[in-house]
C-alpha cells in the first residue's frame, strides 16, 4: 500500500488515505471513548494502571512512527525522479551499512524498550494481586464462567444450612475497597473483563486464576466474557454493581434471605386469557430508559413490583415446579434445588436476565421463557445440560446416541405470564 502511494505520490492520494483512516472515528463518533465498555473511562486503580501502560506505549511508538515516517517522506520527496531521464537512470552506487548509524539505532531501540518495559512490569506486579498493605481490607468473591453466564459466589457470606451466598450475572461489590476475584470455569475457557474496572484474565479449566479490582465510587459497570467460548460468546455478559459500604451490607443481608413467599389471597384456580406473543430475533434487549440511569434502575429493582397478583404468582411457583425448572435452578426456600443453571432466589432484584443480555422486565421474561433459543441460540436452557453420560433436559431433549432434539417442555402463553410474575416476585 505505502509503496503504491509513494511510487505515484500525490497529495490528493495522501489526503484520500487519511480520510479513509479516520472514517471509522467520524462514523462511530467518540462514544468508544466513554461508552459502556470503554477502557478509556476508568473507575478504579487497576484499570487506571492498565490505561497508563497503554498511553506510555502509544507515546513511545507514536514518536517512533513520526520519526520513521518523517525520514521516509523526506527521502521519498527529495530523491524522487523529476523527469523521464531520471526515471530511467541507473541506481546510485550502493553502500553497505554504517556502523555508527546502526549502533545508534540499536541503542535507541533498547532505550525505547526500557521506557516501555519499566512501567509495564510495574503494572503487571501491581495488577496481579491486591497490594500487601490492602490485603486485610480486601473482599473476596468467586466468579465461575459457564456456557454462557457467570456464577458469583460470596464464600465468606455463610447462610444457615445452605453453604454460602450465590448469585448470577450481577456481581455486587463494596465501593472503595479492593475485591479479590477467584476465577474458575465449569466448562470451557472464558475470560473475565470489566473494562472500566479491570481485565482481562482467563478462566481456565483446572487452573486457579485470580484478579483484583476496585471501584472508587458506587456505580453500575458492564462486563463481558472476552474469550471465544462457543456460539453465544458474544452475548455472555455480566454487570458489576458497586455500592456504598452500608448499602452493600444491606444487600448482602437481603440476599441471604430465602426466596420471598407471597401467600395467595384466594384458593381459586386462576384463569388467564390465553394470549400470544411474537418476538423478533435480534430484537434489542435493552431500553434507552434503562440506560439513562442504570444505578437508579438497579435500586428500583430491589423493591417489589407494583400491582403484584398473589394468585398469579402462586400459580407461577407451581408451574416452576411442574415444568421441571426446579431441576436446574435453585430458589432457596422454595422448591428449586438445581445447580447447573443460575440461582434464581433473588432474580427479581437483578437488572438483567439471560446472562446479562436482556433487561429484566415482564416483556423480556416472557420472551426468554417462551423461546430461549430465539434470544440465545443453543443455550443450555433450550438444549439441556450434559450430565455424565446423559442429558439434564431443557426445552428440548437431546438423544444421547443420535444427538437429535425433540420437544420436552411446552409452555403456553398463560403459563408464561404466571411464570414471569413468579420470577418478578423473587426480590
Ligand atoms: Cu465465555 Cu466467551
Amino acid at each position: 500500500m505505502s509503496l503504491f502511494v509513494f511510487q505515484r505520490f500525490s497529495f490528493r492520494r495522501l489526503l484520500a488515505l487519511l480520510a479513509i483512516s479516520i472514517l471509522p472515528v467520524v462514523c462511530g463518533g467518540w462514544s468508544w471513548i466513554d461508552g459502556r465498555q470503554s477502557t478509556f473511562d476508568t473507575h478504579g486503580p487497576v484499570a487506571k494502571s492498565q490505561l497508563q501502560v497503554f498511553y506510555t506505549t502509544v507515546w513511545v511508538t507514536g514518536i517512533i512512527f513520526v520519526v520513521v515516517a518523517g525520514i521516509l517522506a523526506y527521502a521519498t520527496l527529495k530523491f524522487r525522479a523529476r523527469n523521464a531521464d531520471e526515471e530511467h537512470a541507473q541506481p546510485p552506487p550502493q553502500s553497505h551499512g554504517n556502523p555508527l548509524i546502526e549502533l545508534s539505532l540499536i541503542a535507541a531501540s533498547v532505550f525505547a524498550l526500557v521506557i516501555i518495559a519499566v512501567p509495564t512490569l510495574r503494572a503487571i506486579w501491581y495488577t496481579y494481586d491486591v497490594p500487601e498493605a490492602e490485603k486485610a481490607n480486601a473482599y473476596e468473591v468467586n466468579a465461575t464462567g459457564l456456557q454462557w453466564w457467570f456464577r458469583f459466589e460470596y464464600p465468606n457470606e455463610a447462610i444457615d444450612n445452605a453453604g454460602h451466598l450465590i448469585a448470577a450475572n450481577e456481581l455486587v461489590i463494596p465501593a472503595g475497597r479492593p475485591v479479590r476475584i477467584n476465577l474458575r470455569t465449569a466448562d470451557v475457557i472464558h475470560s473475565f473483563w470489566v473494562p472500566k474496572l479491570a481485565g482481562k484474565v482467563d478462566m481456565i479449566p483446572n487452573r486457579g486464576n485470580h484478579l483484583w479490582l476496585q471501584a472508587d465510587e458506587p456505580g453500575y459497570f458492564w462486563g463481558q466474557c472476552a474469550e471465544f467460548c462457543g456460539e453465544d460468546h458474544a452475548v455472555m455478559r455480566f454487570r458489576v454493581v458497586a455500592l456504598e459500604p452500608k448499602e452493600f451490607a444491606d444487600w448482602i443481608n437481603q440476599q441471604k434471605q430465602p426466596a420471598r413467599t407471597i401467600a395467595p389471597t384466594t384458593t381459586e384456580q386462576i384463569h388467564i386469557q390465553p394470549a400470544s406473543f411474537e418476538f423478533r430475533r435480534n430484537a434489542p434487549g435493552w431500553s434507552e430508559q434503562f440506560d439513562a440511569n442504570p444505578m437508579e434502575n438497579w435500586k428500583q429493582k430491589q423493591f417489589p413490583e407494583k400491582n403484584e397478583d398473589p394468585a398469579l404468582i402462586a400459580s407461577g411457583r407451581k408451574l416452576f415446579q411442574e415444568k421441571t425448572c426446579v431441576s436446574c435452578h435453585t430458589v432457596r426456600g422454595h422448591e428449586g434445588v438445581g445447580t447447573t443453571a443460575p440461582d434464581l432466589t433473588h432474580v427479581g432484584a437483578r437488572t438483567t436476565i439471560a446472562g446479562g443480555l436482556l433487561e429484566n422486565n415482564e416483556t423480556n421474561l416472557r420472551r426468554w421463557i417462551t423461546d430461549p433459543n430465539n434470544v440465545k441460540p443453543g443455550n443450555k436452557m433450550y438444549v439441556g445440560v450434559p450430565m455424565g453420560g446423559s442429558v439434564m433436559p431443557g426445552y428440548m431433549l437431546r438423544d444421547a446416541q443420535t444427538g437429535h432434539l425433540s420437544p420436552n417442555i411446552k409452555v403456553n402463553a398463560s403459563e408464561v405470564t404466571a411464570l414471569a410474575a413468579y420470577l418478578q416476585s423473587l426480590k
